[in-house]
């Protein structure tokens, strides 16, 4: 069966991958030519999708990258996977999502099976998606959606091992889209109606977000007692029920957790419902940059004006290239804008806007680590007398002060 996938970013790539092995043809439309170029040429971003994984697919026979629309034409069940971010006032752009339906019914000509992988508040399959794609088609698609919920280069769960939530329109739609998530999803969980599936995605994002805040207040009560909420953290884990484990961190980056939260507070606002608490909570891993430089200062007894500080790594998570609502990089921004002098290093990134990543440097007045992936060799600064505070948000001891 010959299937699209719209979007070969972090979700797409990586349905395509298995959906690919699982033996289905699969064209993965892109609008990013360079993105296209660089799959045909077996080269990929997303953790874990490999020259040899491209290989072994056998790229252009089995998994054919395009930014050709017309491919979509004879496709019997199309994916989307695009971007669903959030615009400058922080309210739901799916301006993606309604570009990606028109592409749906402008080149799609069979009456395939329409599933939306990307992360919406609830109704946005019944009341944006269908209507979108209805406005210049007359074919009767079926319509479903199964949020992805890929954590990028988590080892123990992936798209095979993580249960997939699914729910269409119709009866047909559901079962369509269970049958073909069966080939290669160990276990499906069958929501009753769209708007269940949609939220629920919304709630397990939600749900880390209002922990993480949870911690990072509790980070900033503690501070006042000279320990570490982190350590604090480890004592309560020990608990074997009731308690769920959260680090302290700068904040909170990636397409989901900054993201999604923003998605529910925008639907309830939207129905005359209140939301303090996500909204608290949003507010509380935004401003959590600013905060922390008042920390730094703090713990150090010195003003950072003038400074010469290296942030390690500005990703938003350890292992991914990823740097969308990255708190490093507001770190930095923040750090500038008070006169410090702000290198970094991530080897995984490499490249942000013009700037490129630095060595790691002995000499500066402060090392910041942030995001420690496990290509970053901080010896250099082990060997040295180098100050450097451990901001990141993992339960490994790297050997320096852990403030938050
Ligand atoms: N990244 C994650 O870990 C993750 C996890 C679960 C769910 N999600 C959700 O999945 C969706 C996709 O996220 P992502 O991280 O894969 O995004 P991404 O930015 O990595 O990839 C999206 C891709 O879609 C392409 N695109 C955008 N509009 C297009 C269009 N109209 N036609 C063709 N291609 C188009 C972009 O060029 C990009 O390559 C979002 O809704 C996100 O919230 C993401």
């Amino acid at each position: 069966m010959k299937i699209a996938i719209i979007g070969q970013g972090y979700v797409g790539q990586t349905l395509s991958v298995v959906a690919a092995e699982a033996g289905y043809k699969v064209i993965g439309i892109d609008s990013n030519a360079e993105l296209v170029s660089n799959l045909l040429r077996g080269e990929s971003f997303v953790p874990g999708i490999t020259k040899e994984t491209l290989a072994s697919l056998n790229v252009k026979e089995n998994f054919l990258p395009s930014t050709n629309l017309e491919l979509l034409n004879d496709c019997e069940i199309i994916v989307i996977a695009v971007p669903t971010p959030i615009d400058i006032n922080r309210n739901p752009d799916l301006n993606y999502l309604v570009a990606a339906c028109k592409s749906i019914s402008t080149y799609a000509k069979l009456p395939s099976l329409i599933i939306s992988e990307s992360t919406s508040y609830p109704g946005t399959l019944r009341n944006v998606i269908k209507p979108a794609i209805e406005k210049y088609s007359d074919i009767e698609f079926q319509y479903a959606v199964a949020p992805e919920r890929v954590d990028p280069g988590n080892e123990k769960w992936n798209l095979k091992n993580t249960t997939r939530v699914i729910a269409g329109l119709t009866d047909t739609a559901t079962k369509t889209a269970i049958s073909f998530y069966s080939n290669f999803c160990q276990n499906i969980y069958r929501a009753s109606s769209p708007e269940v599936a949609e939220a629920a995605k919304l709630l397990e994002n939600t749900f880390r977000q209002v922990n993480i805040a949870l911690v990072n207040e509790f980070s900033n009560i503690m501070s006042s007692l000279d320990i570490s909420a982190n350590e604090v953290v480890e004592a309560a884990s020990s608990k074997p029920f009731g308690f769920m484990k959260f680090l302290p961190s700068i904040g909170v980056g990636g397409h989901c957790i900054p993201v999604d939260p923003e998605y529910i507070t925008y639907f309830a606002r939207s129905k005359g419902i209140s939301s303090p608490l996500i909204e608290t909570a949003n507010k509380i891993n935004f401003e959590r940059p600013t905060q922390i430089i008042d920390r730094i200062e703090k713990y150090l007894g010195f003003k950072l004006i003038g400074k010469r500080i290296q942030i390690v790594g500005i990703a938003y998570k350890s292992g991914v290239v990823d740097i969308r609502e990255s708190p490093a990089i507001e770190l930095i921004h923040k750090l500038r804008n008070i006169g410090a002098s702000v290198s970094w290093h991530d080897p995984v990134v490499k490249m942000w806007l013009d700037e490129k990543s630095t060595l790691l440097d002995p000499s500066v007045d402060l090392g910041l680590i942030i995001t420690p992936h496990s290509e970053i060799d901080l010896s250099v600064w082990k060997n040295s007398k180098t100050t450097v505070l451990d901001l990141s948000a993992t339960s490994q001891n790297l050997g320096w002060p852990r403030i938050l």
